[in-house]
């Protein structure tokens, strides 16, 4: 029995700024970022947008195309977020009522910096392996954000993947054998009390590469494919740049002959998504799955992907997934670039007054002005309570 991803959505905030528009601010050349970071803009979320918001969005697709029966056997939500909006309530249960979904079924939030969204996906494949009757609905959620004029600005970002898992899936088979590596590093991490990261910026790229070399070598010692048959690989992507690199690292690691083209080919179709929605933490690689399978010109059905999940502090994991016949029929591509193409461009100065708010800690009543054009909205703070509503826009996406 193959189990997987049946079906895939991602969602993101209604503006963008142009990296075009930050480079002067912050006295560099444009193809600093274009170029050497490999990002041309970054989605920019709204005050009365947020993980729940964007998972809600993600997630409404692929649960309106679900019958009353299929609903019913979605019996398990796992949020992973990084950017969670309360310490002890998951994010999963706003999105859960949000969506409808059925008072029978357990929602749990998972933590694990930008890898959650794979341990979410690895415990949805266990679930449903015990009974293949079971869908489990996997949301990857986060907003990316790094303090004003910081070197991390330019790789902010936000956005959500929703994954339903199921048996016989219509997407991608995931294979069993995983290659994973854990070590105590602390090169991105966000104490309590912050609402931004800190990150030591060039200690986490090495230790995202030694990551990748321990989750390989594991890979290969657990008996998983060889570098060579694996056709196409889709890494985790704090910055597009980031998986060019990984690639680069991967090839030397697996000691191939490396021809750029050939290297190029492996990984351009990941990228294209994230080049323009920035990081978005758990759900990044995941995008980078739909920009593989939304842009491929070539039927890909048949063919294996790698997969790099790497979450800072530090856990990585490598696994494999095999792409389904027919698989076209079932992708959301044009939902996709609609999405993108309608968001806003706001001007820097914009952009700052958009991050501004802070969120209140009183307890009083505090109501959010509408401004996203997303299908949901935080629509105030009350009493320490978040406050969400589905918005017009909610039914114009179903219809
Ligand atoms: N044209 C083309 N490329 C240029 C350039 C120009 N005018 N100016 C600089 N670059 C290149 C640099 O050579 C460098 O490329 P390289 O790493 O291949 O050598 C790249 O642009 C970035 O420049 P750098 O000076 O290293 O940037 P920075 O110190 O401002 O910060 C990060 C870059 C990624 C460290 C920073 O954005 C960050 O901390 N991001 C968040 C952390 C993160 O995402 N970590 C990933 C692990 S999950």
């Amino acid at each position: 029995m193959q189990l997987g991803i049946d079906d895939l959505a991602f969602a993101t905030a209604d503006r963008y700024l142009d990296l075009a528009d930050l480079a002067p601010v912050h006295g560099v050349e444009v193809a600093k970022y274009t170029v050497g970071l490999g990002q041309d803009r970054m989605s920019v979320c709204a005050p009365d947008e947020d993980v729940v918001t964007l998972a809600a969005a993600a997630a409404l697709p692929l649960v309106e195309s679900l019958s009353e029966a299929e609903l019913a056997s979605v019996r398990t939500v796992l949020l992973a977020t990084e950017s969670g909006i309360d310490q002890s309530k998951s994010a999963g249960v706003y999105v859960h009522r949000l969506l409808g979904l059925p008072a029978a079924s357990r929602v749990v939030e998972l933590k694990q910096a930008c890898y959650a969204g794979t341990s979410a996906l690895q415990m949805a494949l266990a679930l449903v392996a015990r009974n293949p009757e079971q869908k489990v609905l996997v949301i990857c959620s986060d907003v990316a954000r790094y303090d004003v004029g910081s070197s991390g600005e330019p790789t902010q970002g936000c956005g959500a993947v929703a994954m339903l898992i199921t048996a016989d899936p219509r997407l991608v088979a995931i294979e069993p054998v995983s290659g994973l590596h854990t070590t105590d590093v602390m090169d991105f991490w966000r104490p309590n009390y912050r609402t931004t990261a800190v990150v030591d910026g060039r200690l986490s790229l090495r230790a995202y590469t030694d990551s990748l070399t321990g989750a390989w070598q594991d890979l290969q010692a657990q008996g998983g494919p060889a570098f060579g048959d694996i056709d196409a690989f889709v890494y985790h992507q704090p910055f597009t740049k980031m998986a060019v690199k990984a690639h680069a690292h991967l090839t030397r690691v697996a000691g191939t002959a490396r021809d750029a083209e050939v290297m190029d080919a492996q990984i351009a179709d990941t990228l294209r998504y994230n080049r323009e929605i920035g990081n978005s933490y758990t759900a990044s690689m995941y995008i980078g799955l739909a920009s593989l399978l939304d842009h491929a010109a070539a039927d890909l059905a048949g063919a294996r992907i790698g997969f790099f999940s790497y979450g800072s502090g530090s856990v990585g994991e490598f696994f494999t997934g095999v792409v389904q016949p027919g698989y076209r029929e079932h992708l959301r591509a044009a939902a996709h670039r609609r999405l993108l193409d309608d968001r806003q461009r706001v001007s820097h100065a914009e952009y700052l007054e958009v991050i501004a708010p802070v969120n209140p800690v009183d307890g009083g009543e505090h109501p959010i002005e509408a401004s996203t054009r997303s299908p949901f909205r935080l629509a105030g703070i009350s009493g320490h309570q978040r406050v969400y509503e589905r918005t017009a826009a909610a039914d114009a996406a179903v219809a």
